[in-house]
Parts: C-alpha cells; structure tokens; sequence
C-alpha cells in the first residue's frame, strides 16, 4: 500500500497503469472512515485491478457556519483501514497541493444542485462537483464509487459525468446501516448516546414512508406529515427538510408515481443527518 501525497505522483502512476492496461477503481472520501466507506472500496476493489481511495477535506464544500476546522480526521486510523482491505493507494494530498492559489474555475450542476441539501447549503454541491473533477483528473479511474446516502451527490457526479464526458463509470452502492438503522456516516460522532439512540427513528420514518407508498398511498403531503409526527413524537430531531423527489430528476412530486427518493435532514443536536430511501411505486 502507497501513500501518495503529490499529484504529479499520482497522475504519473495513473498513466503509467494505464498504460499496463490495468482497471482504476476509485473511492473520494474525507477520510473518518466508517462501514459505509469500506463498503464502497469493497466494491471498487472487486471491479477495479487496482484501488485507490483519497481522503481530503475539501474546503470548498463547506459554508462558512459549518463544520470544516472540526470535520474529524484521522488519518492513521484510516490507513490501518485501508490497508487491512487491501487497497493499493491512498491519495492524500494537503490543501496546499489541491489549491496552491485561489480556485476560479468551478463546476456547476444546475437544477439537480439547487433543492433538497442545496437549498440550505448554497455552493455546496459546485464545492463537491469542483473537487470530483479535480480529483478524476488526477487519479484517472475506470470505475469511482459513490454511497446512496449522498443520493443528491451521487446523482450530480453522475450527471456531470455524463454532461462532461468523462469516461468514468459512476457505481452508486447501498447505504451501509448500523444494526439499529441508523445510517453510518463520520458525522455520527457528534452525537451523544440519547441522540444517537434517537436518530433511529430517521429509518423508522423512512421504512413508514415505504410502507405507506406499497399499501397505495400517492400523496406525498399525506406522507410527509407522518413522517413528521413520527420524528417529533419520538425525538427532539429538529426536522430540515422532508421530501419525496423524482429518483431521475430530483424534481419534488406531489403524487407519486415512478421511482421516488424520500429524502430528509435532521439535527440531532450540532450533527446534521441526512439519509433517504428509494421507492419503486409500481
Ligand atoms: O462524499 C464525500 O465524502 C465528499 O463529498 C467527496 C465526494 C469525497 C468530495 O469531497
């Protein structure tokens, strides 16, 4: 296993993999890593020759109210990770080797980027879209993974994938939950053991939402309000959104038809939760 912290390195061995004919299979991350980031490098290691996974915060994804100096971070811990599972090289530039100047060029996915988590974290997804090209450009993969918790995202890098002609083919892996149901994600360790406890009821309302729609319920209003009396009753969730979307378009949909994804973000204390499900309506 590789540490690569350069990227001229890095180009220079993914070319040189190329080269040989060898399949690059990639996992972007933060790092923090938990169950639902192994399971993405799971994936890219079964479909790749060689494996790369790069862990950086990226600045440019988060607003100035939010969590970038106390985003955790724990590199060594990561590495004894990775290792252990076999991956090949760890991408793990600074912020110095990423922006070595101010960034004036960004990518933009409009429409899909505006509703749902881009309502209220404005230039989020162009920081995550800006980051994600960058990176493809370095590490150079055949293959990257993404997790269905970050629907919104995993649908933007899709897209841009696609509207860019990037020849990168984008796997969107099932979300990696807890026993409980709680999704697993590195902002998990914020919350203390009540909320954390609490937090299960994000799933419960998810699986009602399923099971409402399955028994032939079409009215998204009708769903979402139980949705919302099943988080308030059940925990001191403070609700930021609930909605149901077109799975394709992420187009908000009043009566459901088609596949949807029912998505939501909560606060349980300083930790914003999002999770969400899909649903195939018949
Ligand atoms: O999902 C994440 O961890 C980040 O948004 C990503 C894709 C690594 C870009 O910084």
């Amino acid at each position: 296993m590789r540490v690569v912290k350069k990227i001229k390195e890095m180009k220079k061995i993914a070319d040189q993999l190329r080269k040989e004919g060898k399949i690059i299979g990639f996992v972007p991350t933060m790092g923090y890593l938990h169950e639902g980031h192994l399971s993405l490098v799971k994936i890219a290691k079964r479909k790749s020759d060689v494996c790369v996974v790069s862990i950086f915060v990226n600045p440019l994804q988060f607003g100035p109210k939010e969590d970038y100096h106390t985003y955790p971070r724990n590199f060594k811990r990561d590495k004894k990770l990775l290792t252990a599972l076999g991956v090949d090289i760890i991408f793990y530039p600074s912020e110095k080797e990423i922006y070595p100047e101010p960034c004036l060029t960004s990518v933009q996915v409009k429409k899909l980027s505006e509703g749902l988590c881009g309502r209220v974290r404005p230039g989020h997804f162009e920081g995550v879209a800006t980051i994600v090209t960058k990176l493809f450009n370095i590490v150079k993969p055949h293959i990257a993974v993404f997790g269905q918790k970050d629907y919104q995202q995993a649908i933007i890098i899709k897209k841009m994938v696609k509207d860019l002609n990037f020849d990168i083919k984008i796997i969107i892996a099932p979300t990696i939950r807890e026993k409980n149901g709680l999704a697993c994600s590195s902002r998990n360790i914020y919350l203390n053991e009540k909320e954390r406890k609490e937090a299960t009821v994000l799933y419960q309302s998810l699986r009602l939402a399923k099971k409402m729609i399955k028994e032939g319920e079409r009215n998204s209003e009708r769903i979402i309000k139980e949705m919302k009396k099943l988080i308030t009753t059940k925990s001191s969730g403070k609700i930021d959104y609930i909605e149901i979307v077109d799975a394709k378009t992420l187009a908000p949909v009043k009566k459901i038809s088609g596949k949807v994804c029912i998505a939501l973000a909560v606060f349980f204390g300083k930790a914003r939760l999002i999770d969400n499900i899909l649903v195939q309506s018949g």
